[in-house]
This record gives structure tokens, C-alpha cells and sequence, in this order.
């Protein structure tokens, strides 16, 4: 897997049977959401890691055959189910990572901030149970609007006392993962070698590919930029106009998710070359949640990395004082509702 996700890093060539060999270390991982659009698939590419020894997975409903397939693949870990809130706590003993897709997807027409009411109850709920269970986990939270969901659950495990931002991660891997492919689709480059970092947050104009920062060094016409960023921007509406009401990005998805799950495993069993884009706890910028490539180490944040905010061009500088205003909005909001909760 760690060939598949970051091939600029796969230094060691490992064959597919040893990618199962089980590991020295290894870790617990729960997926809560795990029957749904993205929890399904995600399962499954987690299920693959050598570095996972135990995969706990909840749903409200029809997590039992998820699990029951799941577990004959000869991998190494375990995989348990877990339904419904008298079965949460159990899932999350134990647990070292709690990736959370639960929650209501996008219809055509609607915006992320369109799911706020449903999903804000949904996050609140589910990390609640993280605080009283597992409050040393890395928590990943995938439950759009990510730009809200991610203060929510800074303010519950603040009200539980128990708040540590350097675990507590906004998932925006898509972004970056979705720019490193279009960017090597414009400009012909081998994919494996290209990387985008991807700032700001996760809606709209608030995600912010810094294309002036692209590796390998490229350069772009003002009108690829223009379009470029764009595409970006608008890739999760594509999806869910293509899907026409079934749901929005779900396996690109569970892909993104899963190369940040590798990551962080990564990172605790002491890997010291591990960086990713997310949306964290931040003081990068006046907001108090902003999007950026960060170091991970076995503590969770190791470093915000500052120096992909400096040097950039005019269109990035404006682009950034442009999502400001929204991205303070929907942070407001998250905070709000958690408050208002308490
Ligand atoms: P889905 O509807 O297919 O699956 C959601 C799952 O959550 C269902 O299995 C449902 O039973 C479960 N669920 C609902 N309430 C729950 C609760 N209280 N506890 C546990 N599980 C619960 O939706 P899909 O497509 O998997 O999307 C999930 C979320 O991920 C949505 O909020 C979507 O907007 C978001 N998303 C985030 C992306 C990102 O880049 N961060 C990209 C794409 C989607």
C-alpha cells in the first residue's frame, strides 16, 4: 500500500505478498460510517494495510455483512462489527485511529454546507464517544462541511477536556489527489511524480491548489491556472452531477481517505518522512482551522510546514484573502452549534 499511495517515497520495492505479511507493529483502526458509499471501499483498502492488526467497523445499520465479507480476505487484521450506539464504545476501545465518513452525502443542487444540520449532530454524537473511549486516537474526520465538522469536534473535546489539535485532522487528501491528477493530465506528466499541495479548506473557493508550488517544477499560462483551480474547486460537483442523486465522490474517496490512513500509521510506528495536506488547528494564517501540508509523527501534528505560504503569485495571494471570509464563517458556525449544544 505505501507503494500505491506515495510512489514518490515507495524507496523500498516490497512484492504484493509481502505487502501482507503481518508487521512488527501494528494498530486498531475503526471506521465509523462503515457501510456506507465511502465506508465500504475504504474498509476494504485499510483491510490491505500490513500495518493494521484490527479493523472495528460501525454503522447504524448493515454493518454485518460488510464485516462478514471483509473478513475473508487473508490479510492480517481482524475485522469486528459494531451496530448501532449500544456497540459504539466497544468499537473504539483500543482504537489508535477513528476515521469518521458517517453521515448524509450531496444531491445535485445541493452545497456542503447544505448537510450542515444533519451531519453536525451526526460528528457531535460520534465524537463524543471518541472523547469517553479513546481520547488519544487520531481522529480523521471525512463528514462534510469538513470547514465546520472539524471545529465541532475541536469544541466537544474541548467540553470533555480531553483536546489535543495535533490528532484531530479535517480529511482533504482528495484535493490533493484530485489536483495531482488533473495536473498531469494537462501537462503530461508522468502522475506518480506530481504533487499539489492544496490549502485553505474543503468547499468551494475555500480550497486553494497552490499550483505555483507543484512538483516537479512546472508552469502554467494565467488561463490553466484559471481552469485548473476551478476544476478543482468544482471536481466533487462533477462527481455528484454524474451521479445524478446516488450520492457524491465515494471510491475516489475511500482512496484519498485510505492513503491518509496509511500516512498516519505511518507516522506511529515511527516512519519520519510523512506529509500530507489537512485541515488543522493552524496558526499558518489568522484562522484558527486552515488546510496545509503538515508533518506527521508519531504525536499526530509534528509541524505545520509555514514555507508553502510563502512566495506565492498574485492569483494565489487573492485567492487566499478571497476564501477567508467563508472560511471564518463556516468555522464560526461549527463553533457555534457545538456551544449552543453544550
Ligand atoms: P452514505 O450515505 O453512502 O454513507 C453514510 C453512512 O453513514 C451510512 O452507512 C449511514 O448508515 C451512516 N450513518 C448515518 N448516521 C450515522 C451515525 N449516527 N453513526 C454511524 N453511522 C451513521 O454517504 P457517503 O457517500 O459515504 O458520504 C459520507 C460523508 O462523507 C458525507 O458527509 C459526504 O459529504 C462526505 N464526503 C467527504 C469528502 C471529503 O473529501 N472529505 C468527499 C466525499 C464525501
Amino acid at each position: 500500500l505505501r507503494n500505491l499511495f506515495a510512489p514518490r517515497m515507495g524507496k523500498q520495492r516490497q512484492s504484493f505478498s509481502n505487502h501482507f505479511q503481518p508487521r512488527a507493529s501494528s494498530y486498531k483502526v475503526a471506521v465509523l460510517g462503515a457501510s456506507g458509499g465511502i465506508g465500504q471501499p475504504l474498509a476494504l483498502l485499510v483491510k490491505m494495510s500490513p500495518l493494521v492488526s484490527a479493523l472495528h467497523l460501525y454503522d447504524i445499520a448493515n454493518v454485518k455483512g460488510v464485516a462478514a465479507d471483509l473478513s475473508h480476505c487473508n490479510t492480517p487484521s481482524q475485522v469486528l462489527d459494531f451496530t448501532g450506539p449500544s456497540e459504539l464504545a466497544n468499537c473504539l476501545k483500543g482504537v489508535e485511529v477513528v476515521v469518521i465518513p458517517a453521515g448524509v452525502p450531496r444531491k445535485p443542487g445541493m452545497t456542503r454546507d447544505d448537510l450542515f444540520n444533519i451531519n453536525a449532530n451526526i460528528v457531535r454524537t460520534l465524537v463524543e464517544a471518541v472523547a469517553d473511549n479513546c481520547p488519544d486516537a487520531f481522529i480523521h474526520i471525512i463528514s462534510n462541511p469538513v470547514n465546520s465538522t472539524v471545529p465541532i469536534a475541536a469544541e466537544v473535546l474541548k467540553q470533555k477536556g480531553v483536546y489535543d489539535p495535533k490528532k484531530l485532522f479535517g480529511v482533504t487528501t482528495l484535493d490533493v489527489v484530485r489536483a495531482n491528477t488533473f495536473v498531469a493530465q494537462k501537462k503530461n506528466l508522468k502522475l506518480i511524480d506530481v504533487d499539489v499541495p492544496v490549502v485553505g479548506g474543503h468547499a468551494g473557493i475555500t480550497i486553494l491548489p497552490l499550483l505555483s508550488k507543484t512538483k516537479p517544477s512546472v508552469s502554467f499560462t494565467d488561463e490553466e491556472v484559471e481552469e485548473l483551480t476551478v476544476r478543482i474547486q468544482n471536481a466533487g460537483t462533477e462527481v455528484v452531477e454524474a451521479k445524478a442523486g446516488a450520492g457524491s465522490a465515494t471510491l475516489s474517496m475511500a482512496y484519498a481517505a485510505a492513503r491518509f490512513v496509511e500516512s498516519s500509521l505511518r507516522a506511529l510506528d515511527g516512519d519520519g518522512d510523512v506529509y500530507e495536506c489537512s485541515y488543522v488547528q493552524s496558526d499558518l494564517t489568522e484562522l484558527p482551522f486552515f488546510a496545509s501540508r503538515i508533518k506527521l509523527g508519531k504525536k499526530g501534528v509534528e509541524a505545520i510546514i509555514p514555507s508553502d505560504l510563502q512566495g506565492l503569485t498574485e492569483y494565489e495571494m487573492q485567492a487566499l484573502e478571497a476564501l477567508k471570509p467563508e472560511l471564518k464563517a463556516s468555522i464560526e458556525k461549527g463553533v457555534g452549534f457545538a456551544q449552543k449544544q453544550a
